[in-house]
């Protein structure tokens, strides 16, 4: 299903479109031209150029023209391509589905590792992930742990989770990694996949909404994303319809910290008895400010790890505000077994 060739324009139009993106400025930010830092030999504008072209999603040169355009206002490339590298994962997006972030992949590569490192070599892991959106973490768990890490990934949204089941596919670890339909805030969900799954996984993982009611206003217009992909607690969280963005303005008020209550409400019983107190048994990924009131929440449930974020790669597909410099911020928790 990958693409593997890329739409040929002319010289030309080439030139143009390089010319354009590199007036605008968009790719610049504060971090430096990806051309200059990793040897690819070549500058942002003509990397954004190139995902363009290569997007099973553009079929003509005006396509491309338009492309650009969306691209200089404002538009994440992984909503014009339809495409997303993350880790070795070849994913489809699409609005409002969250755009995997590099901080993210940074955790879950890490995380991988030490599932492999910490458990016997002919032991299955079996993985809960809790908001999964495009499925980027069960996925990428599955993919790294090369048939030994098992995971099923619970989303409301009906938009992620075909999504997230098509990138299973697309990638093909669908073996690996089932999705399921769950709002995390109706007992009659959470009973139901209780009583389907409780008591059978070896980790549960989550990166949640966390963006407050406060700052939601400034960050889903710069984002694009949608409304239920960020944002903390949402009145209405059934979508409506034929509704596929921004919920309605009649939210509840949210701190950013709702889903980090809730999954501390039900996250237990569905770890089994019998998994190996090795790795941990929560992993939380946080909002850039929230680790202590976080630690703070979760610091009877045992041992805690603090990962931070060791490197900001510029990811030219995912939303512009993120390319600010966040080394060393702490982004996510590593729960572990009391006593361990
Ligand atoms: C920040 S996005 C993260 C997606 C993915 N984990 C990632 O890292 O790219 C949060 C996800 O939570 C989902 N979500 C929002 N409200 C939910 C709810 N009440 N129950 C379950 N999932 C929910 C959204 O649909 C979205 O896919």
């Amino acid at each position: 299903m990958s693409p593997s060739t890329s739409l040929s324009i002319s010289d030309h139009l080439r030139q143009e479109l390089t010319d354009k993106l590199e007036k605008y400025r968009h790719l610049s930010d504060d971090t430096p031209d990806q051309g200059t830092t990793n040897g690819h030999g070549s500058t942002d504008s003509e990397q954004v150029l190139n995902a363009i072209l290569k997007s099973d999603k553009i079929a003509s040169e005006e396509q491309v023209g338009q492309a650009v355009d969306e691209y200089i206002g404002g538009k994440p490339l992984a909503y014009i391509t339809g495409q997303h590298s993350f880790g070795g994962l070849d994913l489809t997006i699409r609005r409002p589905i969250y755009i995997p972030r590099v901080e993210t992949e940074q955790w879950v590569l890490l995380l991988a590792k030490h599932i492999l490192d910490n458990t016997p070599p002919d032991k299955t892991i079996r993985i809960l992930d809790i908001c999964s959106g495009s499925g980027c973490i069960p996925l990428l768990l599955a993919l790294e742990g090369k048939g030994r890490i098992h995971t099923i990934g619970l989303d409301v949204d009906d938009i992620a989770l075909e999504v997230a089941r098509e990138n299973a596919k697309r990638n093909k670890i669908d073996h690996l990694s089932t999705f399921q339909k769950l709002d995390l805030f109706s007992e009659q969900d959470v009973e139901r996949v209780r009583g389907e799954l409780g008591g059978s996984f070896d980790l549960v993982v989550s990166n949640p909404p966390y963006v407050s009611s406060k700052d939601m206003k400034e960050v889903e217009t710069k984002w694009h994303e949608g409304k239920y992909a960020l944002q903390g607690k949402l009145k209405d969280r059934q979508r409506k319809e034929g509704e596929n963005d921004n919920g309605n303005d009649d939210d509840e008020d949210d701190d950013g910290y709702s889903f980090y209550r809730r999954i501390l409400e039900i996250y237990t019983p569905f770890l089994s008895s019998t998994r190996p107190s090795s790795i941990p048994k929560l992993v939380l990924e946080i909002g850039s400010t929230q680790s202590r009131p976080v630690q703070e929440m979760y610091r009877d449930q045992g041992r805690m790890e603090v990962y931070k974020e060791t490197e900001r790669r510029k990811d030219l597909s995912a939303p512009k505000l993120e390319h600010g410099n966040m080394v060393g911020t702490e982004r996510s928790l590593w729960i572990y077994e009391k006593g361990q």
